[in-house]
């Protein structure tokens, strides 16, 4: 992780949020190249499970709303974690991950040597398990207490009771409040699905692993209608729904990349289920701090639409024509977080190799995540003929994909510099593009297209290189099946 999140501030992926004020620990800024990673899983993720599916639509819901939403979706009185504090040092933990951290331990036993223990073992000298604060080793902990995680705050200019209202902790219950919006503007039948991408808060009592756990993230949320009276394949149609969508998700993650062996499924017991869910499915990656939540998929049954119009006054139901019978419908909820999903994809990308006998860091993201698709690079930066033609091609090139120029190295340290924020394809102007005119020399009007992964390279005419990228970029046709048209280039 300490190499990853190096990488990101060094690259400008990830910065510290306030960082000049010293941090806050619990946000974080996306720099240039972040947040080009972050708009592209965003657009992949809509495009493929909504503008690619005929029975999804999208919507963008206000962050704040009415007090009463939070009544109802149960967030006032549940959305709690036990916290405990330090007497002495005033650090908060929550309860429940207590003894999943190593702890600090002044020995009896060693004279009251400071050590620093791991997580949930005894102590190896004197025999003694933690009962003290695990960070200072001293302070005895408060009983716990329930601390509610949404962040408060006041709508319109009076700071009283009656206007307070709640930063949303979830994207998910815009959805929900909207749902006969929805219906009565698409005339949609049972099932359709809903999805929604936004900002959502948590005042998480231990925030941490970098963007892993933070205050202010960001949610790809879909809530998926299903008519509980239906069956499919012999089975209730919303469990045979919930199925496709965990199968449909698992298979997004890997299709952009992520390793199938650093994926996996955890089925929550019956212990861990929320109190709306019939049955959970998170999906779990191997992130360094080890197997954690990457996504989870809920059957949350019709519990937040009965608890709308119970609090509202106004049905959400819809009208089953054929069995002529007003239902509420169940709800498949796959909902993931984009902050996550960065960090997987940027830990799954990452590779240190050695090339000709020097450390090669790249990043492999699939060319649908890279932030910089092409990199326009020129041999001889002395030469404005070579320079010209780089601008003109970098003009021409990022009206379709992103395209950068940079002549502020040689080209090997150029080239490096590409690799390591995982551009997918280079192309170098040089002389022989150009010719030299004091020679009398016309150039070929040929370019050099580099391949990340590869390394190779492939000599391409100028006006065949949005043909060339259309194949590679839009096609998705594969490097090798492209480069055997052309003629390679020696490195
Ligand atoms: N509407 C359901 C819901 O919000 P959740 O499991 O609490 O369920 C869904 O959150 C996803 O949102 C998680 O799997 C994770 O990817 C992301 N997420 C939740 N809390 C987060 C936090 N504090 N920081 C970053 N991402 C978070």
């Amino acid at each position: 992780m300490d190499v990853i999140v190096s990488l990101c501030k060094r690259r400008g992926f990830v910065f510290q949020s306030s960082e000049i004020y010293g941090g806050t620990g619990s946000c974080w800024d996306y720099g240039p190249l972040g947040v080009e990673l972050r708009n592209n899983i965003k657009r992949v993720w809509w495009r493929d499970f909504v503008h690619q599916r005929d029975d999804m639509v999208g919507l963008d819901a206000s962050i704040l709303m009415h007090a009463n939403v939070w009544k109802a979706s149960g967030h006032v009185d549940h959305f709690t974690d036990p916290m405990v504090d330090c007497r002495e040092c005033k650090h908060r933990f929550r309860a429940d991950q207590i003894d999943e951290m190593d702890w600090t331990h002044y020995c009896p036993a060693t004279k009251g040597n400071k050590f620093t223990m791991k997580a949930g073992g005894p102590c190896p000298h004197c025999g003694a398990r933690r009962t003290l604060c695990p960070s200072c080793g001293k302070g005895e902990l408060t009983a716990p207490r329930q601390f509610n995680l949404m962040f408060k705050t006041f709508m319109g200019p009076v700071e009283e009771d009656a206007s307070v209202t709640y930063l949303r902790p979830e994207t998910a219950q815009g959805i929900f409040v909207n749902f006969d919006n929805v219906l009565q503007a698409t005339r949609r039948k049972l099932p359709f699905g809903v999805a929604q991408i936004g900002k959502a808060f948590r005042n998480e009592i231990t925030p941490g692993n970098f963007i892993f756990r933070s205050r202010e993230f960001e949610q790809m949320e879909i809530e998926f209608f299903v008519n509980p009276h239906d069956r499919l394949e012999d089975r209730p149609a919303d469990e045979v729904w919930h199925d496709r969508w965990i199968a449909d998700c698992q298979a997004w993650f890997t299709r952009y990349g992520l390793a199938a062996e650093h994926v996996k499924l955890h089925e929550h017991g019956r212990d861990e289920l929320a109190h709306y869910s019939k049955r959970t499915v998170d999906l779990l990656y191997k992130f360094p701090m080890g197997w954690s939540e990457l996504m989870g998929i809920a059957n949350r049954t019709d519990f937040d639409l009965k608890q709308h119009a119970k609090f509202s006054g106004k049905s959400l139901t819809w009208f089953d024509e054929e069995r002529k019978e007003h239902v509420v419908p169940f709800v498949i909820e796959p909902s993931a977080g984009v902050d996550r999903a960065l960090l997987a994809f940027l830990l799954d990308a990452y590779q240190e190799e050695e090339v000709r006998g020097d450390k090669r860091v790249v990043l492999r993201f699939h060319p649908e995540l890279a932030p910089i698709k092409i990199a326009v690079l020129p041999l001889l930066k002395k030469r404005s003929e070579i320079v010209a033609a780089g601008h003109d091609l970098r003009h021409r090139l990022t009206r379709r994909w992103l395209t950068l120029y940079d002549d502020t190295a040689a080209i090997g340290r150029l080239y490096r510099r590409q690799d390591e924020v995982g551009t997918p394809y280079c192309v170098t102007v040089d002389v022989k593009t150009v010719g030299d005119p004091e020679k009398g020399e016309t150039g070929d009007g040929k370019v050099t297209i580099r391949e990340r992964d590869t390394m190779q390279q492939i000599r391409v005419p100028i006006a065949e290189l949005e043909h060339v990228f259309g194949r590679l970029l839009d096609a998705g046709t594969p490097w090798s099946e492209v480069a055997a048209g052309y003629p390679r280039a020696e490195g």
